[in-house]
Protein backbone atom coordinates (compact mmCIF):
# COMPACT_ATOMS: atom_id res chain seq x y z
CA UNK A 1 0.00 0.00 0.00
CA UNK A 2 1.57 3.47 -0.64
CA UNK A 3 2.62 6.16 1.90
CA UNK A 4 0.88 9.19 0.78
CA UNK A 5 2.47 10.80 3.61
CA UNK A 6 6.19 10.30 2.01
CA UNK A 7 4.91 11.88 -1.02
CA UNK A 8 4.25 14.47 0.59
CA UNK A 9 7.79 15.02 2.06
CA UNK A 10 9.48 14.00 -1.83
CA UNK A 11 7.51 17.50 -2.84
CA UNK A 12 9.67 19.38 -0.37
CA UNK A 13 13.28 18.32 -1.84
CA UNK A 14 14.84 21.07 -3.83
CA UNK A 15 18.08 20.25 -5.09
CA UNK A 16 20.54 22.15 -2.50
CA UNK A 17 18.72 19.71 0.22
CA UNK A 18 18.97 16.76 -0.58
CA UNK A 19 20.72 15.69 2.37
CA UNK A 20 18.28 17.21 4.99
CA UNK A 21 15.44 15.48 2.32
CA UNK A 22 17.15 12.08 2.83
CA UNK A 23 17.22 12.17 6.64
CA UNK A 24 13.84 13.54 6.83
CA UNK A 25 12.80 10.48 4.86
CA UNK A 26 14.94 8.31 7.10
CA UNK A 27 13.12 9.48 10.17
CA UNK A 28 9.26 9.07 8.58
CA UNK A 29 10.53 5.80 7.52
CA UNK A 30 11.88 4.89 11.07
CA UNK A 31 8.60 6.33 12.66
CA UNK A 32 6.37 4.88 9.91
CA UNK A 33 7.66 1.51 10.54
CA UNK A 34 6.04 1.27 13.62
CA UNK A 35 2.40 2.40 12.86
CA UNK A 36 2.08 1.95 9.34
CA UNK A 37 -1.86 3.03 8.31
CA UNK A 38 -1.98 1.66 4.76
CA UNK A 39 -0.33 -2.06 5.45
CA UNK A 40 -1.57 -3.64 8.58
CA UNK A 41 -2.77 -7.22 9.52
CA UNK A 42 -4.12 -8.77 13.03
CA UNK A 43 -2.31 -9.93 15.37
CA UNK A 44 -4.31 -12.61 17.83
CA UNK A 45 -1.63 -13.09 20.60
CA UNK A 46 1.53 -12.27 21.74
CA UNK A 47 3.90 -13.39 24.16
CA UNK A 48 6.40 -10.49 25.47
CA UNK A 49 8.72 -9.39 28.40
CA UNK A 50 7.97 -5.34 28.09
CA UNK A 51 4.61 -4.63 28.11
CA UNK A 52 1.62 -5.40 25.62
CA UNK A 53 -1.37 -3.67 24.39
CA UNK A 54 -4.37 -5.40 23.36
CA UNK A 55 -7.85 -3.29 21.71
CA UNK A 56 -10.05 -3.77 18.80
CA UNK A 57 -7.84 -2.64 16.00
CA UNK A 58 -4.16 -3.02 15.16
CA UNK A 59 -3.31 0.69 14.13
CA UNK A 60 -4.66 1.71 18.12
CA UNK A 61 -2.53 -1.28 19.67
CA UNK A 62 0.61 0.13 17.33
CA UNK A 63 -0.09 3.33 18.90
CA UNK A 64 -0.12 2.03 22.57
CA UNK A 65 2.86 0.23 22.22
CA UNK A 66 4.59 3.18 20.37
CA UNK A 67 3.97 4.79 23.03
CA UNK A 68 5.61 2.13 25.60
CA UNK A 69 8.41 2.15 23.35
CA UNK A 70 9.18 5.88 23.73
CA UNK A 71 9.46 5.57 27.65
CA UNK A 72 5.17 5.96 28.60
CA UNK A 73 3.39 3.74 30.62
CA UNK A 74 0.30 1.35 30.51
CA UNK A 75 -1.62 4.73 31.61
CA UNK A 76 0.08 6.97 28.77
CA UNK A 77 -0.35 4.02 26.39
CA UNK A 78 -3.87 3.47 27.22
CA UNK A 79 -4.68 6.92 26.44
CA UNK A 80 -2.77 7.02 23.21
CA UNK A 81 -4.99 3.39 22.43
CA UNK A 82 -8.44 5.34 23.09
CA UNK A 83 -7.42 8.84 20.80
CA UNK A 84 -6.70 6.37 17.77
CA UNK A 85 -9.45 3.86 18.66
CA UNK A 86 -11.21 7.16 17.77
CA UNK A 87 -10.30 7.70 14.79
CA UNK A 88 -9.81 3.72 13.46
CA UNK A 89 -12.58 2.15 15.23
CA UNK A 90 -15.39 4.79 14.73
CA UNK A 91 -18.41 2.67 15.47
CA UNK A 92 -16.86 2.19 19.10
CA UNK A 93 -13.66 4.23 19.92
CA UNK A 94 -14.96 7.89 20.58
CA UNK A 95 -14.37 11.27 21.63
CA UNK A 96 -18.22 11.89 21.79
CA UNK A 97 -19.49 8.95 23.80
CA UNK A 98 -17.71 7.75 27.81
CA UNK A 99 -16.09 4.99 29.37
CA UNK A 100 -14.45 3.69 32.72
CA UNK A 101 -10.52 3.01 33.57
CA UNK A 102 -9.73 0.62 36.21
CA UNK A 103 -5.24 0.71 36.87
CA UNK A 104 -3.23 -1.33 39.51
CA UNK A 105 -0.13 0.95 39.36
CA UNK A 106 3.24 -0.28 40.14
CA UNK A 107 2.85 2.19 43.30
CA UNK A 108 0.35 -1.11 44.63
CA UNK A 109 -2.20 1.90 44.28
CA UNK A 110 -5.34 0.79 42.62
CA UNK A 111 -7.59 3.36 40.88
CA UNK A 112 -11.47 3.96 39.13
CA UNK A 113 -12.11 6.73 37.04
CA UNK A 114 -15.16 7.03 35.69
CA UNK A 115 -16.15 9.23 32.57
CA UNK A 116 -19.74 7.95 31.80
CA UNK A 117 -21.68 10.54 30.19
CA UNK A 118 -24.10 12.90 31.56
CA UNK A 119 -28.16 13.41 31.18
CA UNK A 120 -28.23 17.09 29.55
CA UNK A 121 -29.61 19.23 32.36
CA UNK A 122 -32.91 19.74 30.13
CA UNK A 123 -33.40 15.63 30.51
CA UNK A 124 -36.23 14.81 31.95
CA UNK A 125 -37.42 11.23 33.45
CA UNK A 126 -40.55 10.71 30.86
CA UNK A 127 -38.67 12.67 27.83
CA UNK A 128 -39.02 9.34 25.93
CA UNK A 129 -42.69 8.48 26.35
CA UNK A 130 -45.36 9.87 24.22
CA UNK A 131 -48.72 11.58 25.24
CA UNK A 132 -49.79 7.97 25.94
CA UNK A 133 -46.66 6.94 27.96
CA UNK A 134 -45.67 4.73 25.45
CA UNK A 135 -42.17 4.37 25.10
CA UNK A 136 -40.30 5.85 22.03
CA UNK A 137 -37.28 4.04 21.81
CA UNK A 138 -36.44 5.58 18.12
CA UNK A 139 -35.58 8.58 19.93
CA UNK A 140 -33.55 7.21 22.89
CA UNK A 141 -31.98 5.21 20.38
CA UNK A 142 -30.79 7.08 17.42
CA UNK A 143 -29.91 11.11 16.59
CA UNK A 144 -29.28 13.91 18.48
CA UNK A 145 -32.16 12.44 21.34
CA UNK A 146 -30.25 9.90 22.31
CA UNK A 147 -26.89 11.91 23.30
CA UNK A 148 -25.33 12.13 26.80
CA UNK A 149 -23.07 14.47 27.71
CA UNK A 150 -19.91 13.26 26.09
CA UNK A 151 -17.06 12.09 29.11
CA UNK A 152 -14.11 10.34 27.26
CA UNK A 153 -12.19 13.71 26.81
CA UNK A 154 -12.47 14.62 30.94
CA UNK A 155 -11.64 10.72 31.29
CA UNK A 156 -8.41 10.67 29.58
CA UNK A 157 -7.26 14.38 31.30
CA UNK A 158 -8.17 12.46 34.26
CA UNK A 159 -6.51 8.89 33.53
CA UNK A 160 -3.29 11.27 32.20
CA UNK A 161 -2.01 12.34 36.13
CA UNK A 162 -0.89 8.46 36.17
CA UNK A 163 0.78 9.08 32.52
CA UNK A 164 3.94 9.98 32.24
CA UNK A 165 4.43 11.34 28.99
CA UNK A 166 3.17 14.73 27.90
CA UNK A 167 -0.67 14.68 26.18
CA UNK A 168 0.32 16.22 22.93
CA UNK A 169 2.70 12.90 22.31
CA UNK A 170 -0.21 10.56 23.58
CA UNK A 171 -2.84 12.09 20.83
CA UNK A 172 -0.92 12.54 17.85
CA UNK A 173 -0.86 9.32 16.51
CA UNK A 174 -4.36 9.81 16.71
CA UNK A 175 -4.38 12.73 14.68
CA UNK A 176 -2.12 11.84 11.90
CA UNK A 177 -4.12 8.84 11.34
CA UNK A 178 -7.43 11.36 11.27
CA UNK A 179 -5.06 13.97 8.93
CA UNK A 180 -3.65 11.04 6.61
CA UNK A 181 -6.11 8.46 6.69
CA UNK A 182 -5.98 4.68 7.07
CA UNK A 183 -7.07 1.90 5.31
CA UNK A 184 -9.79 -0.08 5.74
CA UNK A 185 -10.47 -3.61 5.99
CA UNK A 186 -13.85 -5.67 4.56
CA UNK A 187 -15.29 -5.91 7.54
CA UNK A 188 -15.02 -2.16 8.35
CA UNK A 189 -15.71 -1.03 4.77
CA UNK A 190 -19.34 -3.63 4.99
CA UNK A 191 -19.47 -1.81 8.28
CA UNK A 192 -19.82 1.40 6.73
CA UNK A 193 -21.74 1.24 3.87
CA UNK A 194 -24.43 -1.15 5.98
CA UNK A 195 -24.61 2.15 8.36
CA UNK A 196 -24.90 4.47 5.49
CA UNK A 197 -28.58 5.08 5.59
CA UNK A 198 -28.31 5.71 9.34
CA UNK A 199 -25.57 8.61 8.87
CA UNK A 200 -27.37 10.18 6.43
CA UNK A 201 -30.80 10.13 8.05
CA UNK A 202 -29.58 11.34 11.17
CA UNK A 203 -26.70 14.23 10.16
CA UNK A 204 -27.21 16.99 9.53
CA UNK A 205 -23.98 17.74 7.01
CA UNK A 206 -23.04 14.67 5.34
CA UNK A 207 -20.06 13.02 7.33
CA UNK A 208 -16.44 11.35 6.43
CA UNK A 209 -18.42 8.30 6.54
CA UNK A 210 -20.91 8.50 3.82
CA UNK A 211 -19.20 8.29 -0.03
CA UNK A 212 -21.16 8.43 -3.14
CA UNK A 213 -19.79 4.89 -4.21
CA UNK A 214 -19.60 1.83 -1.48
CA UNK A 215 -16.51 1.62 0.35
CA UNK A 216 -14.24 -1.50 -0.35
CA UNK A 217 -11.39 -2.80 1.51
CA UNK A 218 -7.99 -0.97 0.78
CA UNK A 219 -9.85 2.79 0.77
CA UNK A 220 -8.31 5.04 3.05
CA UNK A 221 -10.46 6.84 5.48
CA UNK A 222 -9.71 10.34 5.84
CA UNK A 223 -11.64 12.67 8.68
CA UNK A 224 -10.20 16.11 8.28
CA UNK A 225 -12.56 17.61 10.45
CA UNK A 226 -12.01 14.84 13.49
CA UNK A 227 -8.29 15.92 13.16
CA UNK A 228 -8.75 19.52 13.73
CA UNK A 229 -10.98 18.42 16.81
CA UNK A 230 -7.79 16.72 17.51
CA UNK A 231 -5.76 19.59 17.35
CA UNK A 232 -8.09 21.73 19.00
CA UNK A 233 -7.62 19.03 22.24
CA UNK A 234 -3.66 18.93 21.84
CA UNK A 235 -3.19 22.18 21.81
CA UNK A 236 -5.94 23.68 24.40
CA UNK A 237 -6.29 20.35 26.94
CA UNK A 238 -9.70 18.91 27.99
CA UNK A 239 -10.65 23.18 27.14
CA UNK A 240 -10.05 22.39 23.59
CA UNK A 241 -13.51 20.19 23.75
CA UNK A 242 -15.45 21.03 26.51
CA UNK A 243 -15.68 24.77 25.47
CA UNK A 244 -14.67 27.22 22.51
CA UNK A 245 -14.82 26.30 18.93
CA UNK A 246 -15.52 22.30 19.89
CA UNK A 247 -18.35 22.63 22.18
CA UNK A 248 -20.04 25.32 19.82
CA UNK A 249 -19.74 23.08 17.12
CA UNK A 250 -21.39 20.33 19.49
CA UNK A 251 -24.46 23.20 21.26
CA UNK A 252 -25.03 24.00 16.89
CA UNK A 253 -25.47 20.40 15.88
CA UNK A 254 -27.39 19.87 18.93
CA UNK A 255 -29.83 23.21 17.78
CA UNK A 256 -29.65 21.97 14.47
CA UNK A 257 -30.90 17.88 15.18
CA UNK A 258 -33.02 19.40 17.91
CA UNK A 259 -31.00 17.92 21.00
CA UNK A 260 -30.36 19.08 24.76
CA UNK A 261 -26.71 19.12 25.23
CA UNK A 262 -25.96 22.80 26.04
CA UNK A 263 -22.52 25.21 26.51
CA UNK A 264 -23.08 24.84 30.11
CA UNK A 265 -23.81 20.92 30.23
CA UNK A 266 -20.16 20.50 28.37
CA UNK A 267 -18.25 23.31 30.51
CA UNK A 268 -19.81 21.39 33.55
CA UNK A 269 -18.86 18.21 32.90
CA UNK A 270 -16.70 16.41 35.42
CA UNK A 271 -14.78 12.70 35.17
CA UNK A 272 -15.32 11.69 38.70
CA UNK A 273 -12.28 9.21 40.29
CA UNK A 274 -14.70 6.53 42.38
CA UNK A 275 -12.80 4.04 45.08
CA UNK A 276 -12.72 0.90 42.89
CA UNK A 277 -14.42 -2.14 44.07
CA UNK A 278 -11.87 -4.70 45.46
CA UNK A 279 -12.97 -7.94 46.69
CA UNK A 280 -11.15 -11.47 46.79
CA UNK A 281 -11.92 -14.35 45.00
CA UNK A 282 -10.11 -17.85 46.05
CA UNK A 283 -6.73 -16.19 47.35
CA UNK A 284 -6.90 -13.66 43.84
CA UNK A 285 -7.86 -10.32 44.39
CA UNK A 286 -10.24 -8.39 41.76
CA UNK A 287 -10.00 -4.69 41.07
CA UNK A 288 -13.03 -3.59 38.96
CA UNK A 289 -15.65 -0.73 38.27
CA UNK A 290 -18.13 0.14 40.79
CA UNK A 291 -21.28 2.29 40.31
CA UNK A 292 -21.93 3.97 37.84
CA UNK A 293 -21.50 0.61 36.30
CA UNK A 294 -23.55 -2.77 37.22
CA UNK A 295 -20.46 -4.39 35.92
CA UNK A 296 -18.36 -4.73 38.75
CA UNK A 297 -20.88 -5.47 41.76
CA UNK A 298 -22.78 -8.31 39.54
CA UNK A 299 -19.11 -9.90 38.97
CA UNK A 300 -18.77 -9.52 42.54
CA UNK A 301 -22.01 -10.98 43.26
CA UNK A 302 -21.51 -13.91 40.74
CA UNK A 303 -18.22 -14.96 42.27
CA UNK A 304 -19.68 -14.88 45.83
CA UNK A 305 -22.72 -17.14 44.83
CA UNK A 306 -19.84 -19.38 43.33
CA UNK A 307 -17.14 -19.43 45.32
CA UNK A 308 -18.12 -22.33 47.87
CA UNK A 309 -19.53 -24.63 45.18
CA UNK A 310 -16.16 -26.20 43.63
CA UNK A 311 -17.64 -25.23 40.09
CA UNK A 312 -13.91 -26.54 38.82
CA UNK A 313 -14.84 -29.75 39.95
CA UNK A 314 -18.13 -29.61 37.42
CA UNK A 315 -15.44 -28.78 34.71
CA UNK A 316 -16.34 -26.10 31.71
CA UNK A 317 -19.10 -25.71 30.08
CA UNK A 318 -20.88 -28.88 31.50
CA UNK A 319 -24.72 -28.76 32.02
CA UNK A 320 -23.92 -28.11 35.98
CA UNK A 321 -21.59 -25.86 35.71
CA UNK A 322 -23.72 -23.62 32.91
CA UNK A 323 -26.56 -24.23 35.39
CA UNK A 324 -24.82 -22.95 38.34
CA UNK A 325 -23.61 -19.99 36.26
CA UNK A 326 -27.02 -19.26 34.13
CA UNK A 327 -27.94 -19.43 38.40
CA UNK A 328 -25.91 -16.77 39.78
CA UNK A 329 -26.62 -14.63 36.89
CA UNK A 330 -30.39 -14.89 37.29
CA UNK A 331 -30.08 -13.88 40.95
CA UNK A 332 -27.18 -10.56 40.23
CA UNK A 333 -29.16 -9.09 37.05
CA UNK A 334 -32.37 -9.44 38.96
CA UNK A 335 -30.85 -7.17 41.74
CA UNK A 336 -29.26 -4.95 39.48
CA UNK A 337 -33.24 -3.81 38.04
CA UNK A 338 -34.17 -3.42 41.30
CA UNK A 339 -31.31 -1.71 43.59
CA UNK A 340 -28.48 0.06 40.86
CA UNK A 341 -28.16 3.70 39.42
CA UNK A 342 -26.22 6.18 39.46
CA UNK A 343 -24.47 6.50 43.55
CA UNK A 344 -24.65 10.35 43.25
CA UNK A 345 -28.19 10.20 42.79
CA UNK A 346 -29.57 7.56 44.66
CA UNK A 347 -29.07 5.36 47.62
CA UNK A 348 -27.84 1.64 46.19
CA UNK A 349 -27.32 -1.00 49.42
CA UNK A 350 -23.76 -1.98 47.58
CA UNK A 351 -22.33 -3.91 51.28
CA UNK A 352 -25.61 -5.56 51.75
CA UNK A 353 -26.13 -6.82 48.52
CA UNK A 354 -22.47 -7.84 47.73
CA UNK A 355 -22.07 -9.58 51.59
CA UNK A 356 -21.43 -13.00 52.10
CA UNK A 357 -24.77 -13.64 53.95
CA UNK A 358 -26.87 -11.96 51.61
CA UNK A 359 -25.06 -14.32 48.76
CA UNK A 360 -25.46 -17.18 50.45
CA UNK A 361 -29.37 -16.08 51.35
CA UNK A 362 -29.61 -15.62 47.56
CA UNK A 363 -28.70 -19.11 46.75
CA UNK A 364 -30.85 -20.75 49.00
CA UNK A 365 -33.97 -21.41 46.08
CA UNK A 366 -30.99 -22.96 43.79
CA UNK A 367 -32.23 -26.48 42.86
CA UNK A 368 -29.29 -28.14 40.99
CA UNK A 369 -30.28 -30.10 37.61
CA UNK A 370 -33.85 -27.90 38.04
CA UNK A 371 -34.04 -24.53 36.32
CA UNK A 372 -34.63 -21.80 38.26
CA UNK A 373 -37.51 -19.01 37.58
CA UNK A 374 -37.05 -15.30 36.95
CA UNK A 375 -41.39 -14.92 38.12
CA UNK A 376 -40.05 -16.98 40.90
CA UNK A 377 -36.66 -15.57 41.99
CA UNK A 378 -36.74 -11.54 41.72
CA UNK A 379 -34.20 -9.24 43.45
CA UNK A 380 -33.32 -10.07 46.60
CA UNK A 381 -34.33 -8.74 50.17
CA UNK A 382 -32.67 -5.29 51.77
CA UNK A 383 -33.74 -4.25 55.07
CA UNK A 384 -32.37 -0.84 55.22
CA UNK A 385 -33.24 2.90 55.04
CA UNK A 386 -23.94 -3.27 20.06
CA UNK A 387 -21.09 -1.21 20.28
CA UNK A 388 -18.46 -0.73 22.70
CA UNK A 389 -14.43 -1.70 22.70
CA UNK A 390 -12.16 -2.39 25.61
CA UNK A 391 -8.37 -2.61 25.80
CA UNK A 392 -6.06 -4.50 28.23
CA UNK A 393 -2.65 -2.71 28.50
CA UNK A 394 0.49 -3.85 30.23
CA UNK A 395 3.69 -2.40 31.27
CA UNK A 396 7.33 -3.22 31.90
CA UNK A 397 7.08 -1.82 35.81
CA UNK A 398 4.03 -3.71 36.85
CA UNK A 399 1.75 -0.69 35.74
CA UNK A 400 -1.87 -2.34 34.36
CA UNK A 401 -4.83 -0.58 32.97
CA UNK A 402 -8.22 -2.12 31.88
CA UNK A 403 -10.65 0.90 29.79
CA UNK A 404 -13.86 -0.20 28.63
CA UNK A 405 -15.57 2.57 26.52
CA UNK A 406 -18.23 3.19 24.42
CA UNK A 407 -20.80 4.83 22.04
CA UNK A 408 -23.24 2.50 23.07
CA UNK A 409 -24.70 0.62 20.00
CA UNK A 410 -22.68 0.77 17.05
CA UNK A 411 -21.83 4.40 16.09
CA UNK A 412 -23.57 5.59 18.91
CA UNK A 413 -26.35 7.88 17.27
CA UNK A 414 -24.93 8.07 13.97
CA UNK A 415 -24.60 11.80 14.36
CA UNK A 416 -21.34 13.40 13.69
CA UNK A 417 -20.94 16.65 14.88
CA UNK A 418 -21.08 18.87 12.24
CA UNK A 419 -17.25 20.42 11.51
CA UNK A 420 -16.12 18.41 14.42
CA UNK A 421 -15.65 15.12 13.00
CA UNK A 422 -16.92 13.17 15.58
CA UNK A 423 -19.99 10.43 16.29
CA UNK A 424 -22.01 11.40 19.59
CA UNK A 425 -23.26 8.56 21.76
CA UNK A 426 -26.54 6.82 22.22
CA UNK A 427 -26.25 6.66 25.87
CA UNK A 428 -29.32 7.86 27.17
CA UNK A 429 -30.64 4.40 26.52
CA UNK A 430 -28.75 3.37 28.93
CA UNK A 431 -31.07 5.07 31.36
CA UNK A 432 -34.80 2.99 32.42
CA UNK A 433 -36.98 4.72 30.11
CA UNK A 434 -40.13 3.38 31.56
CA UNK A 435 -39.51 1.32 34.71
CA UNK A 436 -39.91 -2.60 33.25
CA UNK A 437 -39.34 -1.68 29.70
CA UNK A 438 -35.85 -3.34 28.22
CA UNK A 439 -33.20 -0.92 26.63
CA UNK A 440 -31.71 -1.75 23.32
CA UNK A 441 -29.61 -4.81 25.57
CA UNK A 442 -32.90 -5.96 27.02
CA UNK A 443 -31.91 -4.39 30.52
CA UNK A 444 -34.83 -3.37 32.68
CA UNK A 445 -34.83 -1.04 35.64
CA UNK A 446 -36.52 1.08 37.90
CA UNK A 447 -36.71 4.58 39.38
CA UNK A 448 -33.09 4.00 40.94
CA UNK A 449 -32.34 4.04 36.96
CA UNK A 450 -34.37 6.73 35.73
CA UNK A 451 -33.33 10.20 33.82
CA UNK A 452 -32.73 12.95 35.62
CA UNK A 453 -30.47 15.93 34.71
CA UNK A 454 -26.88 15.35 35.40
CA UNK A 455 -27.53 11.65 36.34
CA UNK A 456 -24.80 9.34 35.19
CA UNK A 457 -27.32 6.05 33.24
CA UNK A 458 -26.14 2.43 34.49
CA UNK A 459 -23.32 0.94 32.67
CA UNK A 460 -22.45 -2.95 32.22
CA UNK A 461 -19.06 -2.10 31.21
CA UNK A 462 -16.45 -4.11 33.71
CA UNK A 463 -12.70 -3.55 32.93
CA UNK A 464 -10.97 -6.07 35.27
CA UNK A 465 -7.64 -6.63 36.99
CA UNK A 466 -7.50 -9.64 38.74
CA UNK A 467 -4.00 -9.61 41.21
CA UNK A 468 -2.27 -12.26 42.48
CA UNK A 469 0.11 -11.56 45.64
CA UNK A 470 -0.42 -7.84 44.66
CA UNK A 471 0.70 -8.45 41.06
CA UNK A 472 -1.21 -8.26 38.18
CA UNK A 473 -2.23 -11.53 36.97
CA UNK A 474 -5.20 -10.85 34.66
CA UNK A 475 -6.23 -7.89 32.50
CA UNK A 476 -9.33 -8.06 30.83
CA UNK A 477 -12.63 -6.78 30.08
CA UNK A 478 -14.88 -6.44 26.77
CA UNK A 479 -17.76 -4.86 24.58
CA UNK A 480 -21.16 -6.42 24.74
CA UNK A 481 -23.84 -4.47 26.49
CA UNK A 482 -25.41 -6.88 29.46
CA UNK A 483 -23.50 -9.83 28.35
CA UNK A 484 -20.28 -8.07 29.00
CA UNK A 485 -20.49 -9.03 33.64
CA UNK A 486 -21.44 -12.41 32.04
CA UNK A 487 -18.21 -12.83 30.03
CA UNK A 488 -15.90 -11.55 32.17
CA UNK A 489 -17.13 -13.67 34.30
CA UNK A 490 -16.40 -16.31 32.41
CA UNK A 491 -12.87 -15.19 31.48
CA UNK A 492 -11.76 -15.17 35.49
CA UNK A 493 -13.49 -18.56 36.00
CA UNK A 494 -12.16 -20.12 32.88
CA UNK A 495 -8.50 -19.27 34.22
CA UNK A 496 -8.57 -19.63 38.10
CA UNK A 497 -11.45 -22.14 38.57
CA UNK A 498 -10.88 -24.28 35.05
CA UNK A 499 -7.51 -24.18 34.73
CA UNK A 500 -7.54 -22.68 31.36
CA UNK A 501 -4.99 -20.76 29.12
CA UNK A 502 -5.30 -17.16 27.97
CA UNK A 503 -6.39 -18.53 24.30
CA UNK A 504 -9.18 -20.45 25.59
CA UNK A 505 -10.71 -18.32 28.42
CA UNK A 506 -10.91 -16.12 25.87
CA UNK A 507 -12.03 -17.93 22.32
CA UNK A 508 -14.04 -20.89 23.92
CA UNK A 509 -17.95 -20.53 23.62
CA UNK A 510 -19.88 -18.31 26.04
CA UNK A 511 -23.02 -17.85 27.27
CA UNK A 512 -25.02 -15.54 28.79
CA UNK A 513 -27.99 -15.07 31.38
CA UNK A 514 -29.85 -11.57 32.47
CA UNK A 515 -32.68 -12.54 34.53
CA UNK A 516 -35.09 -11.38 31.59
CA UNK A 517 -35.81 -12.62 29.56
CA UNK A 518 -35.21 -16.02 31.28
CA UNK A 519 -33.36 -17.24 28.67
CA UNK A 520 -29.42 -19.07 28.38
CA UNK A 521 -28.18 -17.22 25.39
CA UNK A 522 -25.73 -19.56 23.81
CA UNK A 523 -23.13 -19.10 20.92
CA UNK A 524 -23.83 -21.17 18.12
CA UNK A 525 -20.61 -23.12 18.17
CA UNK A 526 -21.99 -24.01 22.05
CA UNK A 527 -22.18 -27.85 22.59
CA UNK A 528 -25.33 -29.07 21.57
CA UNK A 529 -25.08 -32.11 23.78
CA UNK A 530 -25.33 -29.54 26.99
CA UNK A 531 -27.78 -27.37 25.59
CA UNK A 532 -30.12 -30.71 25.39
CA UNK A 533 -29.24 -31.36 28.71
CA UNK A 534 -30.29 -28.01 30.15
CA UNK A 535 -33.53 -27.97 28.24
CA UNK A 536 -33.70 -31.13 30.04
CA UNK A 537 -33.91 -29.34 33.30
CA UNK A 538 -36.34 -26.96 32.17
CA UNK A 539 -34.36 -24.32 30.74
CA UNK A 540 -35.15 -22.07 27.46
CA UNK A 541 -32.08 -21.39 25.63
CA UNK A 542 -31.40 -19.90 22.28
CA UNK A 543 -28.33 -19.74 20.22
CA UNK A 544 -27.02 -16.20 18.89
CA UNK A 545 -24.09 -14.72 17.50
CA UNK A 546 -21.17 -13.98 18.95
CA UNK A 547 -20.68 -12.68 22.94
CA UNK A 548 -18.01 -9.68 23.39
CA UNK A 549 -14.58 -9.37 22.24
CA UNK A 550 -12.33 -10.32 24.81
CA UNK A 551 -9.13 -9.25 25.81
CA UNK A 552 -7.23 -10.72 28.30
CA UNK A 553 -4.00 -10.13 29.35
CA UNK A 554 -2.30 -12.73 31.55
CA UNK A 555 0.78 -12.47 33.59
CA UNK A 556 2.78 -16.08 33.85
CA UNK A 557 6.35 -16.52 35.31
CA UNK A 558 7.08 -12.57 34.06
CA UNK A 559 5.79 -13.44 30.60
CA UNK A 560 3.36 -11.75 29.33
CA UNK A 561 1.02 -13.15 27.13
CA UNK A 562 -1.67 -11.33 25.66
CA UNK A 563 -4.46 -12.64 23.35
CA UNK A 564 -7.16 -10.64 21.55
CA UNK A 565 -10.99 -12.25 20.63
CA UNK A 566 -11.15 -13.67 17.78
CA UNK A 567 -14.51 -12.49 17.31
CA UNK A 568 -13.32 -9.76 15.72
CA UNK A 569 -10.33 -7.98 14.20
CA UNK A 570 -8.77 -7.51 17.61
CA UNK A 571 -5.37 -6.72 17.74
CA UNK A 572 -1.96 -7.89 20.26
CA UNK A 573 0.91 -5.94 19.98
CA UNK A 574 4.08 -6.22 22.76
CA UNK A 575 7.69 -6.30 22.99
O1 LIG B 1 -22.56 0.88 29.21
C1 LIG B 1 -23.15 -0.10 28.80
O2 LIG B 1 -23.44 -1.05 29.50
C2 LIG B 1 -23.51 -0.18 27.32
N1 LIG B 1 -23.68 1.15 26.80
C3 LIG B 1 -22.46 -0.97 26.60
C4 LIG B 1 -22.73 -1.15 25.14
C5 LIG B 1 -21.93 -2.22 24.52
O3 LIG B 1 -21.21 -2.93 25.16
C6 LIG B 1 -22.12 -2.42 23.08
N2 LIG B 1 -21.19 -3.39 22.56
N3 LIG B 1 -21.37 -4.30 21.89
Amino acid sequence: MPDRSLNKKFEMIKPGNVFLAIVAICITVQSKAQINPYNYHSQKKITCKKGAVISAHPLASQAGVQVLKEGGNAVDAAIATQLALAVVYPGAGNIGGGGFMVAHLKTGKNVSIDYREMAPSKASRDMYLDAGDNPQMDLSQNGHLSSGVPGTIAGLFASHQYGKLPFEQLIQPAIDLAENGFVITAAEASSLNHNRDEFIKLNTQTPAFVKTIPWKAGDTLIQNDLANTLKRIRDNGAKGFYTGETARLIVEEMQRGKGLISYEDLVNYKAAERTPLIFPYKGFSVVTMPLPSSGGIILQQALGMLENRNIGKMKFQTAASVQLMTEVERRAYADRAEFLGDPDFVKVPVKTITSKKYLTDRMKDYIPNKAGSSTQTSHGIVTESDETTHLSVIDGDGNAVAVTTTLNGGYGSHTVVGGAGFLLNNEMDDFSVKPGVPNMYGAVGNENNAIAPGKRMLSSMTPTIVLKNNQPYLVTGTPGGTTIPTSVLQTIVNVIDFGMNADDAVNKPKFHHQWLPDVIEVENNFDPLVVQQLKAMGYTVKQRGRIGRTELIMVKNKNIVAVGDSRGEDDAEGF
